[in-house]
């Protein structure tokens, strides 16, 4: 497949290294950092580090990128909320287009889900978006597999910054601050932490898995959610949880109640427990017990490769 990346962070950049190993061809990447394009195409060592420039497109104006010769457009900018935009727009461009969408970028699928669905009942593209929710666990595609009727509730840890922050505060007995600043350093934070540390970005992964399990019943965004974070969690109620033999999650749930976000008190081995970045979601099946998928959810090659399974989906 011939791949448009649209946003070259950490997680595009990681598509570009990593898509030959699955088959694929960039053709064309836009950023609006001057940093990671030229307006003469393609910065090499910026963007490519070192592999060949070879006819690729590369542009700090999206419309250069999204008029180019590629089959599936990578959505990997920053995350915004409300209208989603830019996201949305380069979205509906490819869709307009005819051609397939795979996004990273929560804000369209999670603010915005009718609309893209709408999009996509008159294009022959496709949308996925499997690197919105957990990384490189295969969450939505083992909710397609499953079946999304059979899955009555999900709940978890998805925001890896948060589980961070408080497993490495109450493990070490680090200042907040200090910790934040840690996960930062990792590059699994958002380009504006608040979003992990709000409970924002863990909402928009739950809004996105009740979007996925209600199949159109009903269109939930950010504004359906109930969201508390972390911040104002002092190191001394970490203290009490540890000594009561729990600990303190940020956890999500989406329910046939809607979609609540927040710290709770978790037994300290409780499989919901993780520790560090690591993420997990839970599922209450209808006719099967619970179900556990962990694994790492956020960074540049393991978003990377949910983008290029999703890619494989396509073909
Ligand atoms: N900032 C997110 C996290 C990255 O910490 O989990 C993945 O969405």
């Amino acid at each position: 497949m011939k791949l448009a990346i649209m946003g070259v962070g950490a997680v595009g950049r990681s598509v570009v290294d990593l898509a030959p190993d699955y088959g694929h061809v960039v053709t064309a990447v836009a950023d609006s950092s001057s940093a990671a394009v030229d307006p003469s195409g393609i910065d090499v060592d910026a963007v490519f580090d070192r592999k060949e420039r070879g006819g690729v497109v590369g542009s700090g104006d999206p419309e250069d990128a999204l008029d180019a010769e590629y089959d599936v457009l990578v959505e990997a900018t920053p995350t915004t909320l409300g209208d989603a935009e830019p996201g949305f727009s380069h979205v509906r461009a490819a869709l307009e287009r005819d051609r397939h969408a795979v996004l990273a970028n929560k804000g369209p699928v999670a603010e915005r889900y009718g609309d893209l669905m709408a999009l996509e009942r008159e294009s022959e593209g496709t949308v996925q978006f499997e690197a919105a929710v957990g990384g490189a666990i295969p969450i939505l595609s083992t909710i397609a597999d499953f079946g999304p009727s059979q899955i009555s509730a999900a709940r978890g840890v998805l925001n890896g910054t948060a589980n961070f922050v408080l497993s490495r505060m109450a493990a070490e007995g680090l200042g907040y601050e200090h910790v934040l600043a840690e996960a930062q350093d990792l590059g699994v934070a958002e380009a504006d932490p608040a979003f992990d540390v709000d409970g924002t970005d863990a909402a928009l992964k739950f809004v996105i898995l009740s979007n996925v399990l209600s199949q159109g019943e009903r269109v939930y965004s950010l504004e359906d959610a109930t969201v508390e974070g972390i911040r104002d969690i002092p190191a001394s109620a970490l203290d009490l949880a540890a000594e009561d033999g729990r600990t303190v999650r940020l956890i999500g749930e989406a329910t046939a109640d809607g979609v609540r976000v927040g710290p709770r008190l978790v037994p300290q081995h409780d499989a919901l427990a993780v520790s560090g970045t690591r993420n997990i979601v839970q599922f209450e099946t209808v006719n099967a017990g619970q179900l556990h998928l962990s694994g790492r959810g956020a960074g540049g090659p393991e978003t990377a490769t949910a983008i290029l399974s999703d890619v494989g989906r396509l073909e």
